[in-house]
């Protein structure tokens, strides 16, 4: 917009808006933003039009706008307001939409503390309802949060101090035109206004088309006492919006409140700013061209480029479908990343891990990374899994390894994460030539990793259930920090929601035996722990096929050792003179993590606890019930079924064939089982 017209327009705006204090009463009225006094934070803007647009077409965004100025409402008098706004969510093609708006009343402007998503900006995981949290909503939601109680994406509630409403309904008015209840559709990207009244401890929500008028009856009505809810009466009001993996345009486009439904203000919906739609995806046909003997020259030249630029993409040719479209920001291209890696280049070679080669890469202004190619055959998944590498991105943990973004190409799908430069923690542990890693410096990275688990399994926004922990998948950082990576095979979950998956995945010799049946859960990822921390302790790994039978299967052998009172036999013996009661103390705790009855196994918050020393462990011995023992996983491979063998205990079993494919240092079967839609996948490391 050029000067001239920003400035007739923000002349012929000034008389859109007026403040009232006439008297004892607040009331003001946006017809438009432009010069309101407001705050903004977050994703919030305010566009050149007067539209303020809370939350644009990214993920995990939240947009706030509150009046400046608390609202100061009369202590000699019941609390009492009633508003009227107009906002709209505008859909992206061919996206779904999320997640929603709400109207606030708050003490408080700093929602430092809240989260995007189905948290809608104003609360948190932790938000439960307490009278604490001092904060009511009115929201327009359009996703459906099952844990939340809700039963419709497209529903309007009543929110105190909790994100579970008090009362909702999904969004309609009754028109008076049609003489029945018609049904709104919120992300139809249309506006929609919204009443919300409040006197004497009735609370009323209404909402309707913007060609409509107030409907006579509210589509909410709740008995509300809310000078419970707020213990001041010096109240911000103001608006939150957020989006998740589900993205919507959300905007607002006028606004009136007064605390008092006599002297509140009229909007003029004929003044309010215009909702821009998104741009078609597909661009207009180009105009006749204009052929002169110049432009025939300026052809061929174009057509000499357009040869080279071909010859070149092809070279760096990816694959991208309209549904990656949202995951734009977290792509890089492959033409980056092949320059980065010196075109893939042996000497640029860090690895191969489960299913990949890592591959060090230098991308100009920006820190050393990995990329790991992964081929992959089918787009069976693919679509998850990038959505899941995506949301891994919000994860984040020190004693994680960021990731940083993905490429697809033809069957194969590159993962960029950051370069650790210590590479991983097997090769410190396994590897002759490399020098030993001292007690404590293996506690540090116990230690690290048990707390990126308890964040994984109960910080994070959604509960990520790690599903390969083992030594060759953390990573050691610049000062020797243990940082768990490869999420190849990781799940979300809702939190509340089942977090156990159905694939039976993992490498064998840490995967707990209720995987087969039960599928993975957070307390899976508690028993691979335990094998862990035996590993790092002992320093070697879960099943050792050459030794000698007793030593065979790590967990049974570190228990025979404490049956005979000689715990400490078993600790890796390039460990010096070390504090033993530590060394007994992690082999213990990882006999309990790998108890076969996983209601025994403490929680990973328990397990951080025990190995700082804060809690003593619990009462029990190498004789107790599940203890020591160790059930092998059986993949039956002939039948293409994974099965628990639990009697033939000394003895586990991985009957191969063909169908098998083994690389350099693992073994990775697919199996695919009738009730498992995609493959699931096993690791064997030799
Ligand atoms: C406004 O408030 C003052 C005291 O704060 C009171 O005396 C007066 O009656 C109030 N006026 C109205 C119109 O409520
Ligand atoms: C906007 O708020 C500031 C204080 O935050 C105040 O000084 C100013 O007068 C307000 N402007 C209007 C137009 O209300
Ligand atoms: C959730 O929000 C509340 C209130 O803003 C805050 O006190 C609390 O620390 C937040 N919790 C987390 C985990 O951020
Ligand atoms: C319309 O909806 C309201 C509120 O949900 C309900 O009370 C009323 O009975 C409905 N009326 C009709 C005609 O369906
Ligand atoms: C609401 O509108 C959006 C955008 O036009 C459309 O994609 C969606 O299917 C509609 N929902 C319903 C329930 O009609
Ligand atoms: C709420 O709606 C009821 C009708 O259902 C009406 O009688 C009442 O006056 C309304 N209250 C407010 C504060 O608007
Ligand atoms: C609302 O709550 C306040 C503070 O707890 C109390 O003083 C008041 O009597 C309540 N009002 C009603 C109508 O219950």
């Amino acid at each position: 917009m050029s000067k001239e017209l920003l400035l007739i327009w923000l002349i012929s705006s000034f008389h859109l808006i007026s403040l009232s204090t006439s008297s004892n009463d607040t009331s003001f009225v946006f017809n438009g933003f432009g010069q309101a006094n407001l705050s903004l934070d977050g994703s919030a803007t305010l566009l050149p039009n007067g539209l303020l647009q809370l939350a644009k077409d990214l993920q995990h965004q939240m947009g706030h706008v509150f009046i400046k100025n608390p609202i100061v409402f009369s202590s000699s008098k019941p609390l009492s307001f009633s508003t009227h706004f107009v906002c709209a969510l505008v859909p992206k093609p061919g996206f779904e939409s999320g997640h929603g708006i709400t109207f606030v009343i708050s003490p408080s402007v700093d929602f430092t503390r809240a989260q995007p998503t189905r948290y809608l900006g104003i609360f948190n995981a932790s938000t439960d309802g307490s009278s604490s949290s001092h904060l009511f909503a009115v929201e327009l939601d359009t996703v459906e949060n099952p844990d939340f109680r809700e039963t419709n994406n497209n529903h309007v509630g009543i929110d105190v101090n909790n994100p579970i409403s008090v009362a909702s309904a999904p969004a309609s008015y009754f028109s008076k035109t049609e003489q029945k209840n018609v049904s709104i559709n919120l992300s139809s990207g249309n506006p929609i206004q919204v009443w919300v009244d409040y006197q004497g401890t009735v609370l009323n929500v209404s909402v309707a088309p913007l060609e409509a008028d107030k409907p006579s009856l509210p589509l909410l009505s709740r008995l509300i006492n809310l000078s419970e809810i707020f213990q001041t009466r010096r109240l911000f009001v103001g608006f939150s919006a957020a989006t998740g993996t589900s993205i919507s345009f959300h905007y607002l486009l006028g606004w009136t409140f007064s605390t008092s439904r006599e002297s509140l203000q009229l909007l003029d919906i004929s003044k309010l700013p215009r909702v821009p739609r998104p741009r078609a995806e597909h661009k207009k046909p180009p105009s006749a061209l204009i052929i002169a003997p110049s432009v025939t020259f300026a052809i061929i030249v174009m057509a000499v480029l357009a040869g080279v630029y071909y010859h070149r993409k092809k070279k760096y040719a990816e694959v991208s479908e309209p549904w990656e479209k949202k995951f734009g920001t977290h792509r890089f291209s492959y033409k980056s990343l092949y320059i980065a890696t010196k075109g893939f280049h042996k000497d640029q070679f860090l690895g191969r891990g489960g299913f990949g080669e890592v591959y060090r890469g230098d991308l100009p202004l920006s820190k050393a990374v990995a990329v790991k190619r992964v081929s992959h055959d089918g787009e069976q998944g693919m679509k998850q899994f990038v959505a899941e590498v995506v949301s891994m991105k919000s994860l984040k943990h020190r004693n994680l390894v960021p990731l940083l973004g993905y490429c697809r190409r033809k069957g194969e799908l590159l993962l960029v994460s950051e370069y650790m430069p210590n590479g991983s923690l097997d090769q410190h542990l396994f590897d002759d030539q490399s020098p030993v890693l001292s007690w404590s410096q293996r506690l540090v990275i116990l230690k690290g990793i048990a707390s990126a688990l308890f964040y994984l399994h109960t910080e994070a926004e959604q509960v990520v259930v790690h599903r390969d922990i083992k030594a060759s998948n953390v990573m050691l950082d610049a000062e020797l920090n243990g940082r768990l990576g490869d999420f190849g095979m990781a799940r979300f979950h809702n939190h509340g929601g089942n977090a156990a998956t159905t694939a039976a995945v993992g490498t064998i010799g840490y995967m707990a035996p209720e995987l087969i049946t039960m599928g993975a859960s957070t307390i899976t990822d508690v028993y691979a722990f335990g094998v862990f921390m035996l590993e790092v302790t002992c320093g070697r790994k879960p099943i050792e096929p050459k030794m000698e039978v007793e030593k065979r299967y790590l967990i049974k052998w570190v228990c025979e050792c404490w049956k005979k009172d000689s715990l400490l036999d078993a600790k890796d013996p390039r460990l010096g003179e070390e504090i033993e009661i530590e060394i007994e103390l992690v082999m213990k705790l990882g006999l309990l993590c790998t108890n076969i009855v996983p209601e025994s196994r403490p929680k990973m918050g328990q397990v951080i606890l025990y190995l700082n020393g804060n809690l003593p462990l619990p009462d029990f011995s190498p004789y107790t019930l599940g203890i020591g023992s160790f059930t092998p996983v059986v993949v039956d491979a002939a039948l293409l079924t994974v099965s628990c063998n639990s009697r033939n205990r000394s003895a586990p079993l991985v009957s191969s064939s063909s169908t098998i494919g083994i690389s350099n240092n693992s073994l990775n079967v697919v199996v695919e089982s009738q009730d498992i839609g995609s493959p699931s996948f096993i690791n064997f490391d030799k």
